[in-house]
């Protein structure tokens, strides 16, 4: 069986972050072609145009572990109808420096949960603009909009629900005809 790497930001810092339970359950829900790995944001500094000649380690590893993968999943909260900054700042490390564009051609997907109604749509509308300037290949249907609930998501990622799994794995199953799809014309 051939596998797919699939890289994953969790947006958020919190260490009780729904987002991560998020994450959790979609690995749990994947096709079992694909394999998770994070793309850690936490220990990043802010970025500054200074460290282009000479990226600080933690910054360079982020670039080589997104270089690693066959695809970049995203999920994460809404932070003020916006991107979480520290999610910003790392899509801001692996973009640069220019003309090294990490996410150049790279198949991706967004995803997100909040307590809220809306499940993070602003953000992710936010998310997918920077991903369109930085030329991902995003899978743009289906959308996935997670009012969180800790009846639904339990801690270890088990769901709870029978139709929100289903449309979890749904997603996650479309997610990798969309890298397929987009490895064949863009191999890695
Ligand atoms: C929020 N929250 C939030 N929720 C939302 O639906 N829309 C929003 O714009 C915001 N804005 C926002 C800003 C800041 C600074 C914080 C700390 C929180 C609430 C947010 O959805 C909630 O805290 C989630 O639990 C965040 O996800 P994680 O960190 O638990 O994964």
């Amino acid at each position: 069986m051939t596998t797919y790497q699939v890289g994953y930001f969790v947006g958020s810092l919190s260490s009780t972050s729904i987002n991560r339970i998020l994450s959790k359950a979609l690995i749990r829900l994947a096709p079992p072609d694909l394999e998770f790995v994070e793309l850690a944001i936490k220990d990043l500094p802010l970025y500054s145009p200074d460290y282009d000649a000479s990226y600080p380690p933690e910054a360079a590893a982020l670039k080589a572990a997104i270089a690693d993968v066959d695809a970049i999943l995203f999920v994460t909260p809404e932070y003020n109808r916006s991107i979480p900054g520290a999610l910003k700042n790392a899509i801001d490390w692996a973009s640069r420096p220019w003309g090294q564009n990490s996410f150049n051609h790279i198949p991706a997907a967004v995803i997100g949960a909040s307590p809220g109604l809306i499940g993070t749509a602003l953000g992710q509308q936010s998310l997918r603009g920077v991903l369109s300037f930085c030329n991902a290949r995003q899978m743009t249907s289906p959308e996935a909009y997670i009012q969180f609930s800790h009846e639904v998501f339990l801690p270890d990622g088990e769901v709870t629900r029978e139709s929100t799994a289903e449309f979890l794995a749904s997603f996650m199953a479309e997610f990798r005809d969309h890298l397929v799809r987009v490895l064949t014309v863009l191999p890695r």
